[in-house]
């Protein structure tokens, strides 16, 4: 029987791999965060001490990159790289503008797009990442665009990172955002856009029970 997926795609901040780890313990399907796989790649590549924009030489860093994901009965995820458990590691702000860097490579796209595509073949998964609707697996049954203003994006990641005792401004989180949005969206390779047949969710107005409530419907009527 053919698989049933959900796609999520959305700008850094969306809330969306909360909303996709709900939605994955909801319908009891797999939660996979593809950024996760742009960051292990870009760990790997710090650690080699090679520039995070030499496409040549990460090109060929590539067939050593042995990475694979575990997923518990939570619909959490854990990320190995080369057998080594790197979820933590792969979250630093050195991680994401690494992570970042890569994602632009042509050759780390299409060198992820069969892990991804394998995962979705495997099990009935909820995907979460910038171009799943639009290039991974473009024949979802449910695509979301899931979005909200850069302001609300900011006070969000703000929160989070004070929870996490990380000392940072406002002003410092938003533009950071704001450069995030331009690279992700300008970039050459799957830029980040709306596929085509997505669900525009905008979360600015919402608390995140209400946006799940939304999503959970969204999701239910698409895959009856
Ligand atoms: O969602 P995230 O912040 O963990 O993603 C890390 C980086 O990877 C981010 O700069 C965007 C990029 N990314 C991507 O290009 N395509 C995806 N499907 C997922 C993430």
């Amino acid at each position: 029987m053919e698989q049933q997926s959900i796609a999520i795609d959305g700008p850094s901040g969306a809330g969306k791999s909360t909303l996709a780890r709900l939605t994955a313990r909801d319908f009891g399907i797999i939660h996979v965060d593809t950024g996760a796989l742009y960051r292990a790649i870009g760990l790997f590549v710090r650690r080699r001490e090679t520039g995070s924009r030499d496409g040549d030489a990460i090109a060929r860093l590539l067939p050593e990159i042995k990475i694979a994901l575990e997923f518990d009965g939570n619909g959490a995820q854990r990320v190995l790289l080369g057998g080594e458990d790197v979820s933590d590691a792969i979250r630093t702000p050195e991680a994401s503008r690494y992570a970042s860097d890569v994602s632009a490579l042509k050759p780390v796209r299409a060198f992820l797009l069969g892990t991804q595509r394998d995962l979705a073949g495997a099990s009935d998964v909820v995907m979460d990442g910038r171009d799943i609707g639009t290039v991974v697996l473009p024949s979802a049954g449910v695509k979301v665009f899931l979005t909200a203003s850069p302001e609300v994006r900011a006070e969000r990641r703000l929160l989070e990172l004070r929870e996490k005792g990380v000392e940072t401004t406002y002003g410092e989180v938003l533009s950071d955002i704001i450069t995030r949005d331009g690279n992700d969206s300008s970039r050459r390779e799957a830029p980040l856009r709306e596929a085509d047949g997505a669900v525009r969710l905008d979360t600015s107005e919402l608390t995140l029970p209400e946006s799940f409530e939304v999503l959970r419907k969204i999701i239910a009527e698409r895959l009856r």
